[in-house]
């Protein structure tokens, strides 16, 4: 059967093309950094955000996935959807509604797993270096 039988054209779309693939410096303050693994297959992802300080607005997000197709299309969706939106609201974004996107099938569920988890990760880190900062700013004083 032909890959476009078997998946739904989106993923095949942003399989083929897709978006916001690339890396942020992980030391920019402005930069969260999430990396998670699935455990079902080894797959490892990472989805990076940029943030604009002032509003908590994410301006720029990207992803590299050494994984299967599915994962590959889940992060590229979620570096599109995440762009321009609040930090607040991207971390509600479900699995299942990546997979609804795409279409996913079942067993690739925890394709769409990763990305879930993976800009829920960028953004807790994203805080913690806030934080950091911050602690690190009353050391001064
Ligand atoms: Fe790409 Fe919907 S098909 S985000
Ligand atoms: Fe592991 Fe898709 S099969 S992320």
């Amino acid at each position: 059967p032909s890959l476009s039988r078997l998946y739904h054209e989106r993923v095949v779309d942003h399989y083929n093309n897709p978006r916001n693939v690339g890396s942020f410096d992980k030391n920019d303050p402005t930069v969260g950094t999430g990396l998670v693994g699935a455990p079902a297959c080894g797959d490892v992802m990472k989805l990076q955000i940029k943030v604009d300080e002032d509003s908590g607005k994410i301006v720029d997000a990207c992803f590299k996935t050494f994984g299967c197709g599915s994962a590959i299309a889940s992060s590229s969706v979620v570096t599109e959807w995440v762009k321009g939106k609040q930090m607040e609201e991207v971390v509600s974004i479900k699995n299942t509604e990546i997979a609804k996107h795409l279409s996913l099938p079942p067993v690739k569920l925890h394709c769409s797993m990763l990305a879930e988890d993976a800009i829920k990760a960028a953004v807790k880190d994203y805080h913690a270096k806030r934080a950091k900062g911050a602690s690190s700013g009353a050391d001064i004083l």
